[in-house]
């Protein structure tokens, strides 16, 4: 299978070098934002380097796109013009609307279109889910959430990245409603960019903090932390509270939080750092699931319709943030 991956930064790099070592991934096609700027990268991996989307486009079977998100939208119409299956990174457009075009147009065209939330493949996130779904937790009470990035991204990713809620905390939103198969009805979250290091977002009137409740479905309620800066490392990690036992997703020996109790194990020598670290086996099953799903028709674990779900409580999020209330998620239409 021909495969082309469009974007190769710091995402789009890892994917071109997990599916370069697929053994069912005969070539792989590669490009920038600009001519020559995969090059390094394809002669490093022995593939080829196209000087633009549409050239990468003419030549495979499927394509993941991981530019940045505010290019996704053209990409995503160019991959569906050509009758692509298509991987995109989350989100899928930046606002609503656009969303629901691009979702209407994969189904037109008849692609497969799967959106990369890599939660749903990492092994903690599917464990949780799995002991739910057994009822071995028995009713689900609370949950909580955090996504702590170690240091704000660079200003060029800020700037076509959306905001803290669409960017980052759309991967709770998305994992709570994977993890326990509620809906999440409403969010109430408050946002606050007041520390030195939350400049670059101030910049461009986004959040570098935020903490939120949401109501699920069934009764449940759940709470999420979100930061842009946690120098202890990159801390991602849900909990969930039930009425037969509490478990913890992403609570291991790496997980850059210290207990001061006495007697209790130390920081860890070596935290995790940042999302390429924490998730990358997550992100080579995601890789290696879209080439199952081209190649033999697996089952789409991130169809479009799980994505916009999650935008959506992202949108209400942010507007819950803006106008300090609680937000059905209804009202986001
Ligand atoms: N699922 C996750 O855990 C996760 C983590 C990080 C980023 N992401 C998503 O992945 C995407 C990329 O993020 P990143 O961290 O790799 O960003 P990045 O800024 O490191 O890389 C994006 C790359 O896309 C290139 N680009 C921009 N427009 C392009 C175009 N039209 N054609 C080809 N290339 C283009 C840029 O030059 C850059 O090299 C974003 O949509 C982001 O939301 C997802």
């Amino acid at each position: 299978m021909r495969v082309g991956v469009i974007g190769v930064g710091r995402l789009g790099s890892l994917f071109a070098r997990i599916l370069a070592g697929h053994p069912a991934v005969t070539e792989l096609a590669l490009a920038g934002s600009k001519p020559g700027s995969a090059d390094e990268l394809a002669d490093e991996l022995g593939v080829q380097s196209m000087p633009d989307a549409d050239r990468v486009l003419a030549v495979v079977d499927a394509v993941v796109i991981a530019a940045s998100t505010a290019a996704h939208p053209e990409l995503v119409r160019r991959a569906a013009a050509a009758g692509l299956p298509t991987f995109c990174e989350k989100p899928i457009a930046l606002d609503l609307a656009t969303t629901d075009e691009l979702i209407e147009l994969a189904a037109s065209a008849g692609i497969e279109l799967q959106v990369g939330f890599q939660r749903r493949f990492d092994a903690g996130y599917v464990g949780a889910r799995d002991l739910i779904r057994s009822g071995r937790l028995g009713d689900i009470y609370l949950v909580r959430t955090a996504s702590h990035d170690p240091a704000p991204s660079p200003e060029s990713f800020i700037a076509t990245s959306g905001d803290l809620f669409r960017d980052l905390v759309i991967h709770d939103f998305d994992a709570v409603r994977f993890v326990t198969n509620r809906e999440i009805e409403e969010v109430f979250a408050v946002g606050g960019a007041g520390f030195p290091e939350f400049e670059p977002y101030r910049a461009h009137a986004d959040h570098g903090l935020a903490v939120g409740t949401m109501r699920l479905s069934g009764g449940s309620q759940a709470v999420f932390t979100a930061t842009r800066h946690n120098p202890a490392g990159y801390d991602v990690r849900m909990e969930i509270f039930g009425s037969a036992g509490s478990i913890a997703v992403g609570w291991d020996a790496r997980m850059p939080l210290r207990s001061i109790e006495p007697g209790s194990p130390p920081a860890p020598i070596a935290p995790y750092c940042d999302f390429l670290d924490r998730f990358s086996p997550a992100y080579r099953a995601e890789m290696h699931a879209f080439v199952d799903l081209v190649l033999k028709g697996t089952d789409n674990v991130c169809p479009p319709h799980e994505a916009r779900a999650a935008f959506v409580v992202a949108l209400a999020a942010g507007r819950s943030a803006a106008q300090g209330r609680p937000v059905p998620v209804s009202e986001i239409t």
